[in-house]
């Protein structure tokens, strides 16, 4: 039984690997930076689980390399980095860690958005460069967050906590779903809008959509035009949702007054035009990061892998079609 080899692509935490160990042996990586497709793939070639935290991309090679392997238990909510389609072809079960980076990718949302609008990143450049000489009046005037109208793209788990924050601010709440969400309008007093009227109505348009073929560039050029030159825009989704060249365009012209962004489209490079530009709150995919949160995730993640590799379905499968077939 303690022979199954569990391939981790960072030196989980303690409890969590704990939970590991009840079913097999736990190999973790040497580094936390990702690992070439080439290197990965022979580490996990005896594996019957790999648990992805962070950055890892599990292309099918990687699946390829590992026959028996069974789950592939990512430790996040998005799982775009795993070729699920490959995975459920081949009987791999996939899993997420849903639930419990909810809160915490709420508030990261909430931190992107008053610190954009109130300026606190180029305040903290501004005090730190010493070019702070008395207190005037006009001195890095931001925007108001209290009282303006928020407009939410994705009202899932997420989003909604997102929405729930919103009530405490005075906020105008709407969202955008492919599907209305009655029991979130009267339980959020959130109102659905068409995309392109959420996008001319708000003052804050929060990204909190999961990464799919349809929402990739969810956010050009044309949907930015639409946006009021007085607003903002945060993300804390994927970075692909936005096309980060139109955006850059939209805040260097004054198109748009500014954007909070945990997430870009190559991470971790950045686009070169954003480095220029003061109107930004960058942080670098650091959503779910606190303490208590990455511990929850880890957890989850291993609780996962360990009901695959015990013969039960696991609690947070995204792909039933390879539980069919495993
Ligand atoms: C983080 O980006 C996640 O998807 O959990």
């Amino acid at each position: 039984m303690a022979s199954r080899s569990i391939f981790v692509t960072w030196p989980i935490e303690a409890e969590a690997r704990a939970i590991l160990e009840r079913v097999g042996n736990v190999r973790t990586s040497h580094t936390e930076h990702e690992l070439p497709v080439a290197e990965l793939a022979q580490l996990v070639a005896d594996c019957e689980a790999i648990i992805p935290m962070g950055a890892h991309q599990i292309p099918d090679a990687v699946l390829a390399a590992a026959p028996h392997l069974r789950i592939v238990a990512v430790a996040a909510v998005g799982y775009n980095i795993v070729d699920v389609a490959a995975a459920s072809r081949r009987g791999i079960l996939v899993t997420n860690t849903p639930g419990v980076l909810t809160e915490t990718t709420a508030d990261m949302a909430w931190a992107l958005m008053l610190g954009v609008a109130r300026r606190v990143p180029e305040s903290d450049r501004f005090v730190r460069a010493g070019k702070w000489t008395g207190v005037y009046w006009s001195q890095l005037m931001g925007a108001d967050v209290h009282g303006a109208t928020l407009g939410i793209v994705g009202l899932g788990r997420i989003g909604q906590a997102i929405a729930r924050r919103a009530q405490g601010f005075g906020m105008r709440v709407l969202y955008h779903n492919r599907k209305r969400d009655p029991e979130a309008e009267r339980s959020l007093g959130a109102e659905y809008r068409p995309k392109a009227e959420l996008l001319r109505e708000a003052d804050f348009v929060v990204l909190s959509v999961p990464l799919s073929r349809e929402s990739r560039h969810l956010i050009g050029a044309a949907e930015l035009a639409l946006m009021k030159p007085t607003a903002f825009l945060v993300n804390v989704a994927r970075g692909p949702v936005v096309d980060e060249t139109a955006l850059v365009e939209a805040l260097r012209s004054g198109r748009l007054a500014g954007a909070g962004l945990d997430v870009f489209e190559e991470e971790p490079k950045l686009h070169p035009g954003l480095l220029g530009l003061e109107n930004l709150a960058l942080t670098p995919h650091i959503g779910s990061a606190s303490r208590a949160t990455r511990l929850q995730m880890a957890s989850r993640a291993a609780e996962n892998c360990v009901a695959a590799l015990e013969g039960r379905r696991p609690p947070n499968l995204v792909n039933p079609e390879a539980w069919r077939s495993a």
